[in-house]
């Protein structure tokens, strides 16, 4: 029998990061190839014509899968009853900029933004914040809209894991799809920590250990960390535009995950809603390593955290710690 088609909210949808992800969502990329879909896409009045113009294309496409489009202007009829939202819109930094530069601008988007999905979403609505700082617009969302459960708001850092698997396949000459539990922790930013102290590959003589098949600690602990924490600034300057076509696969690597569940024995990365777990501070939207299972996240207990990982953790929850505060200052 066929399913219900979902209701997936997208953001900003006429941006460059909408435009490469709608028809992902549309395709099934996102909930799977036998899900069903009605997009709704929000942009603000200037974006107008140009959101109908994504609409004619959605049209023109002829997806299977989608069932309904509904562009709007409108925050309460983009929000109406969706399932899924993934919250893109807002300004992207430019070249020399960090992404709390965008702050003042994009958290009172999602202050206002809060409230609507609060009292229109579907019951049980997932969230997913991208537009930056991530981290921080999806606190605000939290804090601003206190019916919707802590646990179905998140922010996007599958795209730094992602390019993570990216640079150690480029350094071993293996496919991405061979190696597992990269994390993330903390923040969407240059303070954030990519570590392959429990990643692995899957190798003709079974699995081993990141550390031990790069054999290289200098690489490991240090280009390889910035060059994971900058690629936001590098594709910037390459581009000229900040990334979206890995930020929108990303996306939607992140709710297919959170949805449909996790691989058996591995984990991937999740900005969420900090319980206290590796004496992260509580309340802080922080990207831990989690598995997914029956359309729930769980922060993966037990990871030992050496002396050189300790720092890196705090750091980035220090920084977390200022941006809120940074961001209230914003909206007073
Ligand atoms: P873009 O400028 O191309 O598109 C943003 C869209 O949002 C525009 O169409 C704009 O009109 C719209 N918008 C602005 N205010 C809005 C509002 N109040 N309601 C609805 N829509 C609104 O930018 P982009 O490249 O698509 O990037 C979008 C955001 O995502 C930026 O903040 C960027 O920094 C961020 N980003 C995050 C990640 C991540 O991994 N977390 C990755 C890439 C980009
Ligand atoms: C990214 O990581 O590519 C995005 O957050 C965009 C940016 O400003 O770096």
């Amino acid at each position: 029998m066929a399913k219900d088609p979902v209701r997936v909210l997208v953001t900003g949808a006429a941006g460059q990061i909408g435009y490469a992800l709608v028809p992902m969502i549309a395709r099934g990329v996102m909930l799977g190839p036998d899900q069903p879909v009605i997009l709704h896409m929000l942009d603000i009045p200037p974006a107008a014509e140009s959101l109908n113009g994504v609409k004619m294309e959605l049209v023109d496409a002829a997806f299977p899968l989608l069932k309904g489009v509904v562009a709007t202007t409108d925050v309460v009829e983009a929000c109406t009853g969706v399932n899924i939202a993934v919250m893109v819109g807002g300004f992207p930094r430019k070249e020399g900029m960090e992404r709390k530069d965008v702050m003042s601008k994009n958290v009172s988007i999602y202050k206002s933004q809060a409230s609507a999905l609060e009292q229109h979403a579907a019951a049980n609505c997932k969230v997913l914040v991208v537009a930056n700082p991530a981290n921080t617009n999806a606190l605000i969302l939290k804090e601003f809209a206190p019916s919707i459960p802590e646990k179905n708001i998140s922010c996007l850092t599958r795209l730094d894991h992602n390019r993570a698997l990216g640079q150690i396949s480029e350094r071993l000459s293996v496919q991405v799809s061979e190696i597992k539990n990269v994390i993330i922790w903390g923040n969407h930013s240059s303070t954030q920590y990519p570590d392959v102290t429990h990643a692995t590959v899957k190798t003709p003589a079974g699995e081993k250990p990141v550390r031990e098949l790069v054999s290289d600690d200098a690489w490991l602990n240090g280009e390889f960390i910035p060059t994971v924490q900058q690629r936001g600034a590098a594709i910037i300057k390459a581009r000229k535009l900040s990334s979206a076509l890995s930020a929108a696969s990303a996306a939607c690597d992140h709710i297919r995950d959170w949805v449909l569940g996790t691989p058996e024995g591995t984990f991937v990365s999740m900005g969420v809603y900090s319980d206290g777990s590796y004496n992260v501070p509580a309340g802080l939207i922080y990207s831990f390593p989690v598995t997914c299972a029956g359309g729930e996240w769980k922060i993966v207990q037990g990871l030992s955290i050496d002396e050189f990982s300790r720092k890196k953790l705090d750091l980035t929850a220090e920084e977390l710690s200022e941006e809120k505060n940074l961001a209230y200052s914003c909206l007073s």
